[in-house]
């Protein structure tokens, strides 16, 4: 089991994130939540809604950032719906977020388990920005941190070269990257490419599996969106990759590069800028500021593999 804090915007990947840690080893401390693809309030209750149906009552759910740092809110309901779940009006969960804030949360965490706690957020990185200027040690506090964000050397999703996690808050994610953490950055550039074979996706729907019914629930809407982008009827699996190679860092090979956040460009701001150019000599310490480490090669068909199984499909 990897104990870990997953900080998320829960809209439909991200729900389907929480189900494959769920069926990969993943042991949540807790969950904190940030403004992103719905208001914090609406991913809070999501992020409850979601554990409770993956068999996950107990894990404490601690609410965040309700805007960038440096900019207004935006949100995604386009893509995730109004409910930030498709639009599947799942009766929400019962139980409200826990009293303590999400970065103030993070901080308690990693100094009451320094060295043990792994890191993965999938979502704007507020609450992590926030939790880097609560506690400067916070990169010594944790075990691993990975992250769902950035489009290093292709185009964005948020704006012609923004990543939305990046791109909602440019501050956050510039904070995150100087940190002298050893930080993947899970972006674009590899999460494009786990698009799920019609296959997949019809065993998603062939399955009894009540996990793979709630999926099939939930990725409707997503398929909708994604069906005129990729030309069928399936979708990708942005924030799953980042959980799976939080769980199983063995499923990818990885490059460590010089990476930085455009914060002042007038059409590239909250663009990941990574330096892929090659004939400077390569970083060799994750840990430098700047330094960021990158998917280079993934076994997708064994990322698949494990994401069907953890919904019994
Ligand atoms: O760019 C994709 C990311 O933005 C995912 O984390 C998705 O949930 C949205 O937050
Ligand atoms: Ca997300």
């Amino acid at each position: 089991m990897t104990d870990l804090i997953l900080d998320c915007d829960t809209g439909i990947d991200d729900s389907l994130a929480i189900l494959y840690g769920a069926g990969n080893g993943a042991h949540y401390v807790a969950c904190t939540v940030t403004h992103g693809n719905v208001p914090v309030h609406v991913g809070a209750r999501n992020t409850l809604t979601i554990l409770d149906r993956a068999g996950l009552p107990d894990v404490p759910v601690h609410q965040g950032a309700a805007r960038p740092m440096a900019q207004p809110l935006m949100t995604a309901e386009w893509v995730h719906g109004q409910d930030g779940l498709g639009d599947t009006g799942l009766t929400p969960s019962p139980r409200t977020p826990a009293g303590t804030l999400a970065a103030a949360e993070i901080v308690r965490l990693a100094r009451e388990r320094p060295g043990e706690l792994t890191l993965v957020a999938v979502g704007p990185l507020t609450n992590l920005g926030i939790a880097l200027l609560l506690e400067p040690r916070l990169p010594e506090l944790v075990r691993r941190v990975v992250i769902m964000g950035g489009a290093a050397g292709v185009p964005g999703n948020a704006s012609e070269t923004g990543e939305a996690n990046v791109w909602h808050d440019p501050e956050a994610a510039q904070l995150v990257v100087d940190a002298p953490w050893d930080v993947v950055l899970v972006g674009l550039e590899i999460t494009m490419t786990t698009q799920l074979s019609p296959a997949s996706v019809a065993r998603i729907e062939a399955s009894e599996d009540p996990r793979a019914q709630l999926v099939w629930r939930l990725i409707q809407h997503y398929l909708d969106v994604y069906e005129p982008i990729l030309g069928e009827r399936t979708c990708v699996l942005h924030d799953p990759l980042a959980m799976a190679l939080a769980l199983d860092p063995e499923l990818a090979t990885y490059r460590l590069v010089r990476a930085g956040v455009e914060l002042r460009g007038e059409r590239t701001r909250g663009q990941l800028v990574a330096d892929l150019r090659g004939f400077d000599p390569a970083p060799t310490d994750p840990r430098e500021p700047g330094v960021i480490r990158i998917v280079a090669t993934l076994d997708t068909a064994e990322f698949h593999e494990r994401f069907l199984r953890a919904l019994g499909a």
